[in-house]
């Protein structure tokens, strides 16, 4: 068969599949749409003021009603002292207790947390962490003893995290520690600011993350997860400090949410399969991104992955793939479509050589393949001529990239913007401007 037919219909039966695959476009398994499951309720003060019934396959019975956990009357006091010891135990006593359970973080009250750890598995069917004032960051970094984490959520089944309200990681103390901002400190690395481990059947939503010491959310080995409605925002200037981290993660939804850090607004790592993020607005920031994959010659995976309905505004990338030379694995199976961009640097690249350290990366041979990957519907302005960069490496060319309907120009107008590729086939449908020379 004609390689281009081949390749056309990888990408026809990859999205045809995404469009249908069971999660997250089918409710049937979402345990939290299903009207079964819960009644939402006013539980403003940590009172559950309505009865709830939840049917089961006997009719309606009454099971145990759905039970608050209030963080206040668990101690927390919300003046500037460590509120983390309140917050475990409420943690404790709803993990503990069975059917739907709420911990409730009261409006109108900022609430300091040490580095925390919310672990499961939980007793409950469903926990619902209802954020409705702000928690903040402990301001000692020397009391971050493991110093990659400030909360953390592991190994819970059946989470809901929303409320409307915030969560500060006080970055601006770390911020200047970062290597990148002094080049004379060692590199350790900051807290992320919140991190999802082995959570299954997971929903953040309604949350603003803000000033995170370095990346703000991450969802690592996760499973089933939606983040929807949430507003990221750090300085563009700050380290590091991704928005939404995906690492290790299979079916994940992102949706409608606004993200301006200064770093990538969503990266997407090894091991993450069927990610999905659309409706996300980015920038300042890096873009998003696939990788970086295939550091330290480690093997990497990523494979069906879905952005759309975006907008980058001023943002250094748009939408990238980035591996490091010497690396293995594939990404795979990626679709970027419906996005316009706002005077970005490097709106559409690919780049196989990336490296991001002070000394040079050795030329290496091998490398982690990028294949079957569609431009589709991408609009807008570049801040400098290059607005295409293919960059793929020589021994593992790209395979199976195809544009269609693409047009970016160079902010200033003057010009059609110009695309550089190197070891790639492209394959061009519709309008597509710039095209490799
Ligand atoms: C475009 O972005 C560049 C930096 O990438 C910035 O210097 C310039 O002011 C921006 N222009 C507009 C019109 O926003």
């Amino acid at each position: 068969m004609n390689q281009e037919i081949l390749i056309l219909l990888t990408i026809l039966l990859t999205s045809l599949r995404s469009c249908f695959s069971s999660y997250p476009f089918d409710h049937r398994y979402d345990p939290f749409l299903s009207s079964d499951i819960y009644h939402e309720t006013n539980h403003l003060h940590g009172d559950i003021t309505r009865t709830r019934h939840m049917k089961n396959r006997h009719g309606y019975a009454p099971r145990s009603s759905p039970r608050a956990f209030n963080v206040n009357t668990f101690g927390a006091k919300a003046n500037g002292n460590d509120d983390s010891q309140a917050f475990m135990k409420a943690w404790e006593a709803a993990c503990s207790s069975t059917g739907t359970v709420y911990v409730v973080v009261p409006k109108n009250r900022a609430y300091i947390l040490k580095p925390v750890k919310f672990s499961g598995p939980c007793k409950s069917s469903l926990i619902v962490f209802k954020i409705y004032g702000k928690i903040e960051a402990w301001s000692d970094p020397s009391d971050y003893k493991e110093r990659r984490h400030w909360i953390v959520f592991e190994t819970v089944n059946n989470l809901r995290v929303e409320g409307g309200g915030r969560i500060d990681g006080n970055g601006n103390i770390w911020w200047p520690k970062s290597c990148k901002i002094n080049p004379q400190l060692p590199c350790l690395g900051a807290p992320t600011a919140v991190t999802f481990v082995e959570c299954k059947n997971l929903m953040v939503s309604n949350i603003r993350l803000e000033n995170a010491q370095q990346m703000h959310m991450t969802f690592q080995d996760c499973e089933n997860v939606k983040a929807l409605r949430l507003m990221v925002t750090s300085p563009g200037d700050s380290p590091n400090t991704d928005g939404l981290h995906v690492t290790g993660t299979r079916n994940i939804l992102i949706q409608d949410s606004i993200i301006r850090t200064g770093d990538d607004c969503i990266s997407i790592v090894s091991g993450s399969e069927n990610v999905r993020a659309t409706g996300i607005t980015c920038g300042p920031g890096h873009g998003i991104s696939i990788g970086s994959l295939g550091e330290d010659n480690s093997e990497a995976y990523v494979s069906n992955v879905v952005v759309n309905k975006a907008t980058l505004i001023g943002t250094t990338n748009g939408v990238r793939i980035k591996t490091w030379q010497g690396g293995h694995g594939m990404a795979k199976n990626i679709i970027f479509q419906d996005i316009i961009m706002k005077n970005v640097t490097n709106p559409i690249i690919i780049n196989q050589d990336y490296c991001d350290r002070v000394e040079s990366c050795p030329e290496q041979k091998s490398a982690v393949q990028v294949s079957n990957v569609l431009y589709k519907n991408i609009q807008g302005t570049s801040s400098r001529p290059v607005a295409v960069k293919f960059e793929c490496s020589k021994s593992i060319p790209c395979r199976g990239i195809s544009m269609q309907n693409v047009r970016l120009v160079d902010q200033t107008q003057r010009d059609v913007s110009k695309a550089s590729c190197s070891n790639v086939k492209l394959d061009t449908r519709g309008r597509v401007s710039p095209l490799c020379t």
